[in-house]
């Protein structure tokens, strides 16, 4: 068997166009939806993402703009800045790009997003939403890969799915979007002994680690839907994904790519949320 790629660049275009119908609505209207990164100090990586997102904005007409703020930058002054942004009315979505530098507490940065601007879904109570299973943001790269999956007509009820990694921006969230869909789920992480032993089983297996070829094909089942959401620098400067593409896809039924899968429908989704959360704002 050869996998299906999933093209998730192109899956995330499509989407943009659909949603530029709704911020054409809004702008009608006379409201941009705008959208500001806090990006704390000159992490590389960090840059990259940024970029990206700003680009995504402009294609589909949303405002965006980076607020910069360096790398020593006091968490009073953090706070003052996401105080000042809570209240602009202009600017419906805020995120703080992670990682933060050490000395600021990424958790307590977080809280202090107003929840209906948190277009990132990381504060406590939009995660609490979740939970309940009364979304409001959902985090942006566990809802791109529930998009993915529906563009590829792949089932989720009643299928076994293994998460691997339980971070609370993607793992947890995974986890809870799966089990809101009636899947069967399991959550493996770094300490999970013989990881193969779960992987195998899974028909859905969504891997978020951050370990360059961690799964191998012998640890997918047969004809399963294998999603990478790994975005790992080797040191050759190549990215790589967390799951070993030549012999997955030889086991796989679908398969996303390192880059061109999760990533793009990661700022899909981040521009999806960014004109809900004007829609909201416009309807009072
Ligand atoms: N850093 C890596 N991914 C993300 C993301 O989705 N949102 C934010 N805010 N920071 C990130």
């Amino acid at each position: 068997m050869t996998a299906r790629i999933i093209d998730g660049k192109a899956v995330a275009q499509k989407l943009r166009a659909e949603w530029k119908q709704r911020v054409d609505a809004l702008r009608a209207r006379g409201i941009t939806p705008g959208l500001v990164v806090v990006l704390v100090g000159d992490n590389p990586a960090s840059a990259v993402y940024v970029r990206n997102k700003a680009a995504a904005c402009a294609e589909v007409g949303l405002s965006s703009s980076v607020r910069r703020l360096p790398a020593d930058c006091s968490e009073a002054s953090l706070f003052a800045c996401l105080t000042e942004l809570n209240r602009d009315p202009r600017i419906h979505g805020i995120i703080v790009q992670l990682p933060l530098p050490p000395h600021l507490d990424a958790a307590r940065a977080l809280q202090a997003l107003a929840v209906e601007k948190d277009v990132d879904g990381f504060h406590w109570c939009n995660l609490g939403a979740l939970v309940e299973d009364r979304p409001r943001f959902v985090p942006c790269t566990p809802l791109g890969v529930m998009h993915l999956l529906g563009h590829e007509g792949i089932a989720v009820e009643g299928r076994t799915a293994v998460v691997v990694g339980r971070s609370s921006i993607v793992g947890k969230p995974q986890a809870l979007l799966l089990i809101a869909r009636s899947a069967t789920v399991t959550v493996c992480h770094s300490r999970t002994p013989d990881l193969g032993r779960f992987t195998r089983d899974a028909d859905i297996l969504v891997v978020a680690a951050g370990r360059p070829g961690l799964v191998t094909g012998e640890m997918i089942k047969a004809g399963a839907a294998v999603i990478d959401v790994g975005i790992n620098r080797l040191p050759d400067g190549k990215l790589a994904g967390d799951v070993e593409f030549e012999s997955a896809r030889r086991r796989a039924g679908h398969i996303t790519p390192v880059p061109g899968g999760v990533g793009p429908m990661t700022v899909a989704m981040l521009i999806a949320n960014t004109v809900t959360a004007a829609e909201r704002g416009a309807a009072g």
